[in-house]
């Protein structure tokens, strides 16, 4: 996929942008979302599961969880797994297979994950963020 760059001022136009792309994805497909705390990766994600699953769907971080599902869509934050084969055990590989997969923290699971991955990169942009998609 080409490189694209997005310059979101406030948080508002972040949710924005993560309803526009939340159309787009069709499962099986997995959203990798890097950036440092803070950064808005679960507000990304939370956007993204209230488009396709509705405006009332409460969606807690998964960061003690590890994963939230969403009748097809699966949100892990992998910030808390220290070895690649709790990867299994928390069902990543299943939920990449299957469902449209976001995931929060997503270094540790780099080698299983696949090819056509949309890598999502946040950074602090003045009081806003940039986005680089890859
Ligand atoms: N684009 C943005 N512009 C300004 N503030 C933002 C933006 N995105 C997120 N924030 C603010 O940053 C806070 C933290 O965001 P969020 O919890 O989504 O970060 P995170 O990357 O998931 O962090 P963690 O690594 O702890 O999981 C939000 O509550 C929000 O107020
Ligand atoms: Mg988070």
């Amino acid at each position: 996929m080409d490189k694209k760059e997005f310059v979101l001022k406030d948080l508002d136009a972040t949710h924005k942008w993560a309803h526009e792309f939340a159309k787009t994805l069709h499962a099986p497909v997995t959203v990798a979302l890097h950036g440092d705390l803070g950064m808005g990766k679960s507000e990304i994600a939370r956007e993204i599961i209230k488009t396709l699953r509705g405006e009332n769907t409460v969606v807690p971080s998964p960061t003690f969880t590890l994963v939230q599902n969403y009748d097809g869509i699966s949100h892990f934050d992998l910030y808390r797994i220290c070895d690649v084969s709790e990867l299994e055990e928390i069902g990543l590989k299943y939920a990449i297979d299957n469902d449209i997969t976001l995931i929060e923290w997503p270094d540790i699971a780099k080698d299983i994950l696949p090819k056509n991955t949309i890598h999502v990169y946040i950074t602090q942009n003045g009081l806003g963020r940039k986005l680089v998609i890859q």
